[in-house]
């Protein structure tokens, strides 16, 4: 298992190319099944989640080949519909692969997706919508047998907009007979992502980014050539990381207006932040002020995925800070790690309160979940002496190149 070693205290300085978005491209692959024709998508990261979906398609019967920053699909000789347990426990978002596995093949077997490190992370919402859809599904041993030979279109009302399940009835519904309609949907820019994938292969979905999105059923799919959008969370973190160090960032191809919650909290509390269409520009010295409140909420609220990077800059901001992580019931296994570099933390239920200090010390630590570790990178750049962060599998989960990136920005940072 790798670790990353740091020697913090270094400003950051340059520029960087953010990666495409992990969390827009896995819904891709899946929708990439709905067709026989190649599809490519371009601009996808390389990254352990994106390896591992490839593995699943391939287990399915795909073919999935890297070419540099673009993967070509070919769904054309499917020969399964069984999601291979070992994997889909290694991919929790494998779930959405459900959507599409049955909208092709018209049955799936999946194994249940178990919890993962930030909480139990159920699939109720999804299968509820399933069979409203007319999917027959059962459950056993641990495992989901669906049927869908019979799917028709119909309205669907969300108790909760959650990102997998909105994905995957779009998914679903694109190869439904008639109209569905989803309230309550997610609104994430992942979501418009995928719609506008799915309409080029020639899907009928409006409303993405809304509440409200409506699908109509079609028999056929043709293949695409499509361009993920940037990723979000990374080019938040890189702000995040700047803020943390000191010194100045310009991010090319970051889309700002997918970041406006997250460029008000850091303007209000002291960074010099310039933006156009595809750049965000930010400059920030000295100790920022605290946050008097960030709540993580669903887009476009403060996103639960930079909650754990933020506490770490509140840990050396100038006052004390209160987090309140609304998404996940256990998105806070960073803070134990964090205390360990003299953070003064403590948690009640989902508050976390933050009193800043002038500087942590480094120690040594491990990553335990993908944004927690790489709010550990950011506590080891900041941090006097030297910090050794290990089980950083979890962060490459994520983040392409993380330490070559940071050390290029300036940081001391090496992986062994
Ligand atoms: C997606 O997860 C992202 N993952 C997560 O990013 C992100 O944190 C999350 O959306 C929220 O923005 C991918 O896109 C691959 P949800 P997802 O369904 O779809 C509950 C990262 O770090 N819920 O909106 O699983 C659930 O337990 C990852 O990149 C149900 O109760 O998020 C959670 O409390 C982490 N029943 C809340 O909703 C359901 O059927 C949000 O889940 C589904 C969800």
């Amino acid at each position: 298992m790798g670790k990353y070693i740091i020697n913090g205290g270094s400003t950051l300085h340059g520029q960087l190319v953010v990666q495409g978005s992990k969390n827009a491209v896995l819904p891709l692959f899946a929708g990439a099944l709905l067709t026989e024709d190649e599809v490519v998508i371009q601009n996808c990261p390389d990254l352990l989640d994106v390896q591992n979906m490839s593995r699943i398609l391939r287990s399915l019967g795909a073919d999935v080949e890297r070419h540099g920053n673009s993967v070509k699909i070919v769904g054309k000789h499917l020969n399964s519909h069984e999601i291979p347990v070992g994997l889909a426990k290694e991919l929790r978002s494998s779930i959405f692969l459900l959507g599409s596995v049955l909208a092709r093949m018209k049955k799936a077997k999946v194994a249940y997706p178990g919890g993962c490190d930030i909480g139990i992370r159920p699939i109720n919402i999804h299968l509820d919508a399933f069979r409203e859809l007319g999917v027959r599904i059962e459950e056993r041993y641990g495992y989901i047998f669906c049927d869908a030979s019979e799917i028709q279109g119909a309205p669907i009302a969300f108790d909760y907009p959650s990102v997998g399940a909105t994905e995957n009835v779009m998914l679903l519904a694109s190869g439904a007979k008639g109209m569905t309609t989803i309230s309550n949907a997610a609104r994430e820019p992942e979501i418009e992502g995928l719609q506008d994938f799915l309409n080029a292969m020639g899907a009928r979905i409006s409303g993405a980014g809304t509440p409200f999105i409506t699908i109509e059923g079609t028999e056929h799919f043709k293949g695409t050539q499509y361009t993920t959008i940037p990723d979000r969370i990374v080019a938040g973190t890189y702000l995040i990381a700047t803020a943390v160090c000191g010194g100045e960032i310009e991010i090319i191809g970051a889309k700002p207006a997918h970041l406006h919650s997250l460029i008000s909290k850091l303007t209000k509390s002291g960074c010099k932040i310039l933006v156009d269409n595809d750049n965000i520009y930010m400059n920030v010295s000295g100790r920022v002020a605290a946050f008097d409140k960030i709540e993580t909420q669903p887009y476009p609220g403060f996103p639960t995925d930079l909650q754990a990077p933020l506490c770490t800059l509140a840990c050396v901001a100038r006052g004390t800070s209160s987090i309140i992580e609304n998404i996940f019931e256990t998105r806070y296994k960073h803070i134990p790690e964090l205390i360990k570099m003299g953070a003064r933390i403590s948690v009640i239920d989902r508050v976390a309160t933050i009193r800043g200090i002038e500087r942590l010390s480094g120690a040594e630590i491990a990553a335990m979940d993908l944004r927690g570790g790489a709010a550990l990178v950011l506590a080891g750049l900041n941090a006097k002496g030297t910090t050794i962060i290990s089980d950083i599998h979890h962060i490459e989960r994520g983040y392409q190149n993380f330490d070559g990136t940071l050390a290029a920005l300036g940081a001391d940072i090496i992986k062994v």
